[in-house]
């Protein structure tokens, strides 16, 4: 099978190999994406540690990373990582909006690397989600005597929920001065190490607010049409791939629908997807939800699998699928369908850093282990 995604064919700016396959794809087979080899479909979802001072990763962070890659995954990405420190859903988020946080990031990535995984960094401003209180504290908005901060922003004066901070509506200067960090924080993470960024423009934060009419209600050039409310992605996009070397994937993760009546539609998707590509993003990472509170969601096994499919068959770009993604079988078979060209794994990589070994023992496929544990692996 050959060219699945006929992906980087319009800016020859960013026009490199499509993705290409030999033979039947599946869980285990190498994927390339640019001149990253991953050396399966297995990536590490981002997820919050809130576990940061002042943006500084540490040995949490290098555990928590580095048994993945032992574990055997293609790809670890870190956590959303703060692009300015008011862009923080926390005080203890991790950051990358100073040149102090790369030496621990470094080292970190050089591990992911030295054990065949490609580390990943994801970008985030959390907007009007910003200074509110880790889960485990609650979660609730945070009070300038509590560590919080303000002013917060957001594209309109909207508070997330009644009980949420009103966050202050960004005029375009300030948009230009967070567009900028996007770029500045993307270099930085290049090096540190990353080889592949991804912007967080899922779950209700910062990005995703301007993409959703349901947070978005401006009425000038980020506001209003379809095109207007994707222009700031468009720039922080076009930003990071002023600098972000044309050997290195660029990911965007979207919400692919806010489950929500005048919300965000997965056609939608489809039609940012196409903006984007030509911009230089390579994989769309469709995740859901988080616009606004009070939402039904069908959540079950995959359930976010068909907005993978349906972004890959009609935009023809490579794409992630995440979301109760559990047993070896059940991401084989996402594979082998065509419906995703990666598998990320968040709660159950958590439960067990070593899935992909063990998925690979149960699909009869031979696995990353390390050298260090080839006594454990079953003949
Ligand atoms: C502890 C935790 C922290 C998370 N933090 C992030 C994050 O930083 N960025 C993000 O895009 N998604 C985050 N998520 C969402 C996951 O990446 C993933 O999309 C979601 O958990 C669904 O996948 P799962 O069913 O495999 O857990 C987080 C999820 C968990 C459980």
């Amino acid at each position: 099978m050959q060219i699945l995604v006929p992906a980087f064919q319009c800016y020859k700016r960013w026009m490199t190999k499509s993705i290409e396959i030999t033979g039947p794809a599946h869980l285990f087979t190498p994927l390339e994406i640019r001149e990253v080899h991953l050396r399966n479909r297995v990536g590490v979802s981002p997820m919050c540690e809130y576990s940061s001072e002042d943006g500084f990763a540490n040995d949490w962070h290098f555990v928590h990373l580095g048994s993945r890659a032992v574990g055997g995954a293609a790809m670890v990405m870190t956590e959303a990582s703060a692009v300015l420190a008011e862009g923080r859903i926390s005080p203890q988020d991790l950051g990358i909006w100073k040149d102090d946080h790369i030496p621990m990031l470094a080292r970190i990535f050089r591990f992911i690397e030295e054990h065949g995984a490609v580390p990943a960094m994801q970008l985030a401003h959390a907007g009007r989600k910003a200074s509110t209180a880790v889960p485990w504290m609650g979660g609730g908005a945070l009070s300038e005597s509590e560590q919080g901060w303000r002013p917060i922003f957001a594209p309109s004066a909207i508070p997330f929920s009644p009980k949420s901070i009103t966050p202050e509506p960004l005029d375009n200067a300030e948009i230009a001065r967070i567009v900028q960090a996007f770029g500045e924080a993307a270099q930085r993470a290049r090096e540190a190490g990353a080889r592949i960024v991804e912007v967080h423009a899922a779950h209700g934060y910062l990005l995703h607010e301007f993409l959703s009419p349901l947070s978005n209600t401006r009425t000038d050039c980020y506001g209003g049409s379809f095109e207007n409310r994707s222009r700031m992605l468009c720039q922080v996009v076009q930003a990071i791939r002023q600098t972000w070397p044309a050997s290195l994937p660029l990911f965007v993760r979207i919400s692919a629908t806010d489950w929500a009546e005048g919300g965000w539609t997965i056609q939608d998707s489809v039609g940012l997807a196409k903006q984007l590509q030509p911009l230089g993003v390579d994989l769309i990472d469709c995740s859901s939800g988080g616009a606004v509170p009070n939402v039904t969601i069908p959540a079950g096994p995959g359930y976010q699998v068909p907005f993978a499919e349906r972004v890959r068959k009609e935009a023809g770009i490579a794409t992630a699928a995440v979301g109760m993604i559990t047993t070896p079988q059940q991401a084989d078979q996402i594979i082998r369908d065509g419906q995703a060209d990666m598998v990320f794994l968040a709660r159950e990589l958590l439960r067990d850093p070593y899935w992909p070994l063990r998925a690979a023992d149960e699909l009869g496929q031979d696995g990353p282990w390390p050298k260090q544990y080839l006594r454990a692996k079953r003949a």
